[in-house]
């Protein structure tokens, strides 16, 4: 989407610094991008699973008799254009309710003889001609048929008009409606979003039609192949402003019905899809700037504006804009490029074509207030949506089966757009952290599912939904990425803007890519794949998972497996390539560079591989592909030995990677636990950020696992061996702490450094944090604490402080102006060790004057993260799970995550017996949405118990005899 729904990335957050302390936090950040994910998928946590889209979609056994009874169109009309004006209340009615009124005229070519016309239509209440819910004409001359019966079909969303003779193919005609539908504030289509600014009540109209709810807005023909031309009016009161697709043209003003009004009229909008319309009236603001001619509009509430927090994205937005220009070859396809933020906008941003809709933690960027965290989201999603403009929006694909193309695609290029914008960054390598390790986890489950899907398994809205899954962007985007590093990026542009330039205005399947990359294989000299673009991307694309390759450097034994992180699951979805897959595999062999190799079967032999002596053999470098690594000992031994004298001598990504796959590879089974611990040893001496927080991201499960009992006092002995020098580093570079490291990615680290070395007890840390905090509440007006290392400074200093520190955080959460300021707070609340403290805060979750009841289930799952706080969240949210339920059981996406995040550290038989009482006993109240999540956490909790047995041993042993 415009995601609405989307998926997090907790761009420098410190969060496994606040799971060590007991608070994993997901901060407001989860929510991503345009990954509306959030929305419906709860997870927005660290590579957890995506509990999306797992369930097969139905298909249906009895096939509907009647045309309106399908839920996709009919082929018999094609939409030409539409003029839309609408009308919305931004105060209720005498009865109390927000509405929106308009009408809309459709021109439509018959392209096959027909007697109905079905059209989208949601949630509206239609005026009526002669009984009839709509008015039809013709273009030319042709007779017009008389309509002998409208009606509305609930289920499948259209409106449905029986005419007395057929349609003439060939022949246009349109079709007039007035309407009238409720504003309500359910993030769908035409909505209604509120705020108060200086104590008043604000409303602002805003849309998001992604996927289905446009047709909630306006009568229309809603799928994306659909496209048409709109000529969009609104009106709205005189007081604020009106923006769509398109550039205002005019604006008058007049008196309707008594009423004062503005009528703003908008330039018809190139052609394109429904899902991509915006309609938004508010009272905002906006500052500007012009490149080429282009208009560059970023508009927010008139006092973020004023503060300066717009100018970042401002600042961004030209130079990503001309990053995919010239990228694309293609130039921006509009006369302008708004981009709004929204107070309370569910998703994370939305690419509605010409004006993009985000929340604000997704645009607006406060120099003062905000960490380089908040920075680094602003401008990827700013660039993932800017991508969409060409990659989704001018060319469009036909049906959400292949939604995956174009979230998978923006998810990889937007990390090339920012570093266009902020080369310093080393953005491209974060790719590994955000999308490819979180998707491993994901993909690595025996119910995961293939990227593509065929068009007739995804019909119905919550099908369509569904596509919007963690399988979907990230690895999406791991898979392009793959495709494009063994194309070369230039052959893979050349064939990306010839698509693009071919299907402009159009809609396109996903092999229309690999046909277009493949012409631009064969055009160039010089490149040589096994296969074509199209059968090899089928391996990836056509089947889920993805391969172990193990690599005998005794032998230059090469063997492939389908990688599953639970050695006993099963795997019950058959392939039709019988899980191999033709891999990629770029090497270097004692440091230099070799041939790519392809692995085409299950078992090869690549005799540059046999290696001995000192000689080591890496693969994957710079992990371009989509798959896992494992050696013979020998090599391991080898590359470990590398890692702690000259680790240097591996790229970053590749030192996070090796991490990654052995922590992975020893969860299932194929390597030792032993060998992964081992990988983390060099860590004293790794100051860059990416391979800690990949350690400290697989180390967290083993902190979960162990906080509860004796194995923790030598785990943390460890860690605080391997933090200190990290820590003493930046102590240095920062001058005593009285500096921000320059580097973008060494102020991530310091966070992590911060974060871990107080919880390890490295001296002088906790003094630090401690110091800071008192400061600021001898003044409260002036925080002397650096945006990015807020959200570790007050964890620690309330877990390690009393009910002073606690309270004095309450009321700055009470008066925190700033939405992220206010969210830090809250979580850090939850990190208290004092009990009582924690229980208190658990009744606040349950009083909305206290805890918005937006935030309950969230800051209870903050709760249960501290060790702590676990055993009292669990006991309350058993003991009022009635009242829970019914407050916030009913549809809300992080009411699942309440559920997994509660249960995460379950590891003991009787917490197990706990949960299945705690299923039974509420069998009757129900779980809702958490439904599948309490499955979920039986299974879990049931596997960690095992690997507990199995692990702990040997865990201790390994911690105890490496932390002296
Ligand atoms: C839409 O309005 C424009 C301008 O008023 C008019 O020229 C055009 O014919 C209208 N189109 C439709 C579909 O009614
Ligand atoms: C639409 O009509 C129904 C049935 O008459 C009514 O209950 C509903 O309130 C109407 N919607 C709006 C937004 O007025
Ligand atoms: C935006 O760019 C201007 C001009 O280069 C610069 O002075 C300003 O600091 C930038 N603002 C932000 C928030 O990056
Ligand atoms: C698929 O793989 C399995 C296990 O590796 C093997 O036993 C089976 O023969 C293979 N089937 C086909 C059709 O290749
Ligand atoms: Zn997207």
């Amino acid at each position: 989407m415009g995601k609405v729904y989307y998926i997090s990335k907790n761009v420098g957050l410190g969060m496994f610094v606040l799971a060590i302390c007991g608070l994993a936090t997901i901060i407001a950040l989860s929510v991503a991008y345009d990954k509306e994910k959030s929305k419906n998928q709860g997870n927005v946590g660290d590579g957890e699973s995506d509990s999306t889209s797992t369930t097969t979609p139905s298909t249906t056994p009895d096939t509907p008799k009647e045309p309106w009874d399908h839920y996709r169109l009919p082929d018999s009309l094609i939409p030409v254009s539409y003029n839309v004006t609408l009308w919305p209340r931004l105060k209720p009615n005498a009865e109390g309710l927000y509405i929106f009124t308009g009408h809309s005229t459709v021109i439509f070519n018959c392209v096959k003889e027909t007697d109905l016309i079905i059209i989208h239509s949601k949630k509206l209440n239609f005026t009526t001609f002669f009984g009839h819910h709509a008015k039809l004409s013709s273009q030319d001359d042709t007779p017009v048929p008389t309509i002998l019966n409208s009606w509305l079909v609930k289920k499948t969303e259209f409106l449905v008009i029986q005419l007395g003779s057929r349609l003439s193919a060939g022949a246009s005609y349109s079709l007039y409606t007035e309407f009238l539908g409720e504003l309500a504030d359910d993030l769908e289509g035409f909505y209604r979003s509120e705020y108060i600014e200086d104590g008043v009540k604000k409303v602002v109209a805003t849309s998001q039609m992604q996927a289905t709810y446009a047709r909630k807005s306006f009568p229309c023909f809603d799928e994306p192949a659909m496209k048409a031309v709109f000529t969009v009016t609104i009106i709205h009161s005189r007081d604020t402003v009106a923006l769509s697709n398109g550039k205002e043209k005019e604006t008058s003003e007049t008196v309707i019905d008594g009423v004062d009004v503005k009528i703003t009229t908008f330039e018809p909008t190139r052609k394109m899809s429904t899902y991509l319309l915006a309609f938004i009236v508010s009272d905002f603001v906006s500052i500007e700037s012009n490149q080429n001619d282009l208009l560059i509009r970023i508009w927010a509430r008139r006092k973020a504006i004023d503060d300066g927090q717009g100018n970042y994205a401002l600042n961004v937005t030209g130079p990503i804009l001309r990053f995919y220009e010239h990228y694309y070859n293609t130039s921006y396809p509009l006369s302008k490029s708004d981009q709004i933020a929204l107070p309370d906008f569910n998703a994370g941003a939305m690419e509605n074509w010409g004006l993009v809709t985000y929340r604000e933690t997704a645009l607006l960027y406060d120099p003062i207030l905000s960490s380089t965290g908040n920075k680094e989201r602003v401008s990827t999603v700013i660039s993932h949506e800017l991508a969409h403009m060409w990659f989704g929006n001018l060319v469009t694909l036909r049906w959400w089966n292949d939604l995956w193309l174009n979230e998978g695609f923006a998810s990889y290029v937007e990390y090339l757009g920012v570093d266009y914008a902020e080369p310093t960054w080393n953005i491209k390598d974060h790719i590994i952290l955000y999308d490819v390790q979180k998707v491993f986890a994901v993909d690595a489950l025996a119910f995961s599912h293939p990227l593509s899907r065929g068009e007739e398994e995804v019909t119905e809205p919550a099908q369509i939904s569904e596509m919007f899954s963690t399988i979907s962007y990230s690895k999406g985007a791991a898979v392009l990425r793959m495709l494009s590093e063994f194309l070369t990026e230039p052959v893979f542009a050349r064939g990306l803007s010839s698509y693009l330039n071919t299907f402009a205005f159009g809609n396109t399947v996903y092999t229309d890519l690999w046909d277009h990359l493949q012409q631009a294989v064969e055009n160039t000299p010089g490149i040589h794949i096994p296969h074509s673009v199209e059968k090899i991307m089928n391996h990836w694309t056509l089947q889920m998972g993805y391969p172990v390759v193990t690599i005998d450097t005794r032998t230059g034994s090469i063997t492939q497996k389908h990688f599953l992180l639970d050695p006993d699951s099963t795997v019950d979805r058959p392939s039709q390539f019988n899980y191999t897959w033709y891999v990629p595999i770029k090497w270097m062999k004692t440091g230099v560079e070799q041939p790519q190799y392809w692995l085409l079967q299950k078992t090869d032999t690549h005799i540059p591989m046999r290696v001995s002596g000192e000689d080591w053999v890496l693969a994957n470098t710079n992990v371009s592909g989509y798959f896992r690594v494992n050696y013979d000992p020998d090599n391991w031994d080898r590359l470990l030995s590398l890692l702690n004298t000259n680790h240097q001598a591996v790229s970053i990504i590749n030192r996070a990677q090796i991490i990654d796959d052995a922590f992975n590879l020893a969860r299932a089974k194929i390597i030792s636990t032993t060998l992964a611990l081992r990988t983390t040893k060099y860590l004293s001496k790794e100051r860059d950020y990416i391979p800690w927080e990949s350690a400290l991201r697989n180390l967290n499960y083993y902190i979960l696992m162990f906080d509860r009992n004796e194995v923790y006092g030598v785990l943390q002995a460890y860690l605080k061996k391997q933090i200190q020098p990290l820590f003493e580093h930046f102590k240095t570079i920062t001058s005593n702490w009285t500096r921000v490291p320059t580097g973008h990615t060494d102020q991530y680290n310091q966070i992590n450094a911060i974060g871990i070395a107080c919880s390890a007890g490295v001296e002088g840390c906790r003094e630090l944090i401690k110091s800071w905090y008192r400061e600021w509440m001898k003044n409260p007006n002036r925080n002397p604490i650096h945006p990015n290392l807020k959200s570790t400074v007050y964890c620690y200093s309330i877990a390690f402080g009393g009910v002073a520190e606690w309270d004095f955080a309450w009321s700055m959460f009470k008066n925190a102006t700033l939405a992220s300021e206010a969210s830090r707070l809250r979580s850090a609340l939850a990190c208290s060790k004092i009990p009582w403290l924690l229980n208190r805060y658990l009744e606040y979750t349950l009083d909305p004057t206290k805890i918005r009841k937006q935030d309950a289930t969230s800051t209870i799952q903050n709760i249960a993260r501290n060790v702590v706080g676990m055993p009292l969240a669990w006991n309350f949210v058993k003991a009022r799970w009635s009242y829970i339920f019914q407050q916030y059981g009913k549809g809300s996406f992080s009411f699942s995550n309440l559920v997994s995040g509660i249960t995460q550290r379950f590891s003991t038989e009787y917490e197990l017996q706990e949960l299945k009482r705690f299923k039974e006993e509420n069998l009757s109240v129900g779980f809702g949405s958490a439904t599948m999540a309490l499955e979920q956490a039986i299974e879990k909790t049931t596997a960690n118990i095992k690997w507990v047995t199995e692990n702990k041993a040997e865990v201790q042993q390994w911690f105890a005899q490496e932390s002296t």
